[in-house]
């Protein structure tokens, strides 16, 4: 028995999490998991949210929430959202002092080591300042013209126009894209991660140990991170996150990407406190034995392959180390990168109460971005769900059972002598079982897919070549049928077993349905079967899923199809959500009227000449408009925007024919057009000013 310790990227709790997320770091974690469990391993799942940064800091501000009820807001929809789709951690905490409290203590000990170790150096310089909020403005925080290609929308970070990493203080124009104020440079003093330092103590021979054992995607964002390393800040100048553990560092907090790895064990150290186990903290992650697998996407190499390990190794305490770091490449939707803001994703709700979950489970573990870019398409699913887990693993299924029922009254019939056929399915169900370890082993998931519907594959030929139909018919060859119904039971219970990791609850279904324990499944159990197995005579109970079918039948099916009115819809859903989010907020148009409405309305160009205060409304101001032909006194909700004097000789549009009112005491006899600005206060709109007094706006 292997000790174990997996962990998933933490997610930021600043968001929902999207498809992309979850076949990245989460899907293949669980699966991963599951296997090892079944395997009969020690194993240990730990995650939960990160919840500091700048990101989340300013979020929160703009907002005008406080920083961990907002986090918390997104912790409880993130755990929900992973919940939904099966993946079952041991613990999903977070990174929040209120929510963890051996995190703080934890990540600033490990910057207490590092620098005791000489791993940390102090540095003061310049860095841009904004005077309007009183803070540090990180680099993206501003922008300014790009000192290489002129581009005017430069970020301090990076040019999106040239492509280039910039240099922030060398912008030219600098504003913050908080609020547009001019930054200045004020000194701050932050402390740096030496990391070419310990690449060339420890890091550069610890990879190349691992040579062959990675990944090759990841191998080779390793091998070129390596070539080019150098310190990194690890302290920001924020009110939010962890406090740099040095007396005079006010203000100061530990990077998010420093203290959020650390998160794993943090997380990890209060589940074994929290179920009185605290000695397990120590044995995961303080021994050499312990594999750690971190999963995650693509955007997070770095840090779990070169900082963190630097972390771990640097402080000098005999911390386990990553075994392997199973990193997955970008996963689009329909060509197109997963963007919640911009309206390109798949809502939570499209597919609930559609199809279960494991299908999704199934369809993203064949999809997954494991060695290059793939993408999530709505044809895709359809096919994964129609031919594969319907016409190839539910027919199966279906078929066995119905034909059981029918023909043996539902009782599994007994093992007799086996054919070649026989022993030739069990024989497939036997390499299909080593195959998917294999797979699962080494991080295959997609060919783990491909492995379970090839064994649906061989049973459905199996079934077909054996014709049970017609054996079941004579009585000299009805115990012939009667073997090919039990040899199907035992690819039935092959199929729960290597569905088992991607697809739990179907799984569990399955050895339900054949009358078997639904938890207890075993790789070397697989396409072995002998009288001691004593299924024959098991109640064979018709546990598949029930549903209505769209003709208002009632229908038993493991997976039932999707429609291509069903597809149809989501590619449209999706295209207009993604049009919806491209068109500005903006207030919905009223009903529409007719043209008589339109003209019953009589607008009247005028100038003002007088305006005062409202004797009782702040906001009201009394104002006297030539109409040309008569004299109005209107009373009009701009007080905000202009002072009486101002207005004496402006150019007014005034709603000539409205029935007068009193406000406040003061009538008024018509009403000013005007519209909000930016900042909400009204603004008048005024004539040219060669339109004549008095004449009407059509
Ligand atoms: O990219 C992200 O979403 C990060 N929050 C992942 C952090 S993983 C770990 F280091 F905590
Ligand atoms: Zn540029």
């Amino acid at each position: 028995m292997s000790r174990v310790l997996v962990t998933s990227a933490l997610p930021y709790a600043n968001g929902p999490i999207h498809f992309g997320h979850i076949v990245g770091a989460y899907l293949p974690a669980d699966i991963y998991v599951r296997f090892r469990r079944m395997l009969g391993d020690d194993v240990h799942y730990v995650c939960g949210t990160d919840e500091h940064g700048v990101a989340i800091t300013l979020r929160a501000e703009q907002q005008g929430t406080g920083y961990a009820e907002y986090v918390d807001h997104w912790h409880g929809i993130i755990a929900k959202s992973l919940s939904d789709v099966g993946i079952e951690f041991d613990v999903f905490t977070g990174t929040a002092h209120h929510r963890n409290p051996y995190h703080r203590e934890l990540a600033q000990q490990f910057f207490r080591d590092l620098d005791a170790n000489g791993y940390l150096f102090e540095r003061t310089e310049e860095q841009f300042y904004s005077e309007s909020t009183g803070r540090f403005l990180p680099d993206r925080y501003v922008q300014g013209i790009c000192y290489l290609c002129g581009y005017e929308k430069a970020r301090g970070d990076e040019c999106p126009s040239c492509g280039k990493y910039l240099e922030a203080k060398l912008l030219k124009e600098p504003r913050s894209t908080l609020d547009g104020s001019k930054p200045v440079l004020r000194a701050t003093t932050h402390w740096y991660l030496d990391l070419a330092k310990i690449r060339d103590e420890w890091l550069g021979e610890w990879f190349e140990s691992k040579r062959g054992t990675w990944k090759p995607n990841v191998e080779n964002f390793v091998r070129s991170d390596l070539k080019d390393l150098r310190e990194r800040p690890i302290t920001r100048d924020l009110p939010w996150g962890v406090p740099v553990p040095v007396e005079g560092a006010d203000g100061k907090v530990l990077y998010v990407w420093f203290d959020a790895p650390i998160g794993y064990m943090s997380i990890s150290r209060q589940h074994w406190e929290s179920v009185g186990a605290p000695e397990r903290f120590e044995e995961f992650w303080r021994s050499p034995d312990t594999e750690l697998y971190h999963f995650i996407g693509k955007d997070n190499i770095t840090f779990h392959t070169v900082v963190f390990p630097s972390i771990l190794w640097g402080s000098k305490r005999d911390w386990t180390l990553p075994s392997n770091v199973p990193a997955n490449e970008f996963f689009n939707l329909e060509g197109r990168k997963f963007n919640t803001s911009t309206g390109w994703y798949i809502p939570e709700d499209a597919l609930r109460g559609v199809v279960p979950v494991d299908a999704l489970r199934y369809a993203l573990c064949t999809m997954m971005p494991e060695t290059a870019d793939s993408e999530w398409t709505w044809d895709g699913f359809q096919s994964r769900v129609n031919d594969e887990l319907a016409d190839n693993l539910g027919n199966f299924v279906s078929r066995t059972l119905r034909f059981v029922e029918k023909f043996f009254d539902g009782v599994i019939p007994a093992l007799g002598d086996l054919s070649d056929a026989d022993r030739a399915a069990l024989e497939a169900a036997r390499q299909a079982s080593q195959t998917m370890k294999e797979c699962l082993g080494t991080f295959q998931f997609r060919r783990a897919g491909a492995t379970l519907m090839g064994l649906g594959n061989v049973a459905n030929r199996y079934y077909d070549a054996e014709q049970p139909w017609v054996t079941v018919k004579d009585d000299a060859t009805r115990s012939r049928s009667g073997q090919s119904m039990r040899i199907c039971v035992e690819l039935i219970d092959a199929l729960a077993t290597l569905a088992a990791p991607i697809m739990p609850s179907t799984a569990r279904t399955l050895r339900t349905a054949i009358g078997r324990d639904p938890e207890a499944f075993r790789f070397d159990r697989v396409g072995v079967v002998d009288d001691s197995d004593s299924h024959a005579g098991a109640p064979l109970s018709a546990a598949l899923p029930k549903f209505t079918d769209p003709k208002g039948h009632e229908k038993t099916a493991l997976f039932r199809k999707l429609s291509n009115e069903f597809i149809a819809e989501q590619k449209q859903r999706l295209e207009e959500s993604a049009m919806e989010s491209t068109t500005p907020p903006h207030e919905p148009l009223a009903d529409s009227i007719d043209f008589d409405q339109f003209t019953a309305i009589d607008v009247r160009v005028g100038t003002v000449i007088a305006a005062e205060k409202h004797p009782k409304a702040d906001r009201l101001l009394v104002v006297q408009v030539d109409l040309g032909f008569e004299r109005r006194t209107v009373v009009a909700g701009i007080a905000a925007s202009y002072a009486p004097e101002d207005l004496v000789g402006r150019r007014v549009n005034v709603v000539a024919n409205l029935a007068p009112r009193k406000l406040r005491g003061v009538e008024s006899q018509g009403m000013l057009l005007a519209a909000d600005g930016a900042d909400g206060k009204p603004r008048l709109l005024s004539a040219d000013s060669d339109v004549p007094d008095g004449t009407r706006v059509r």
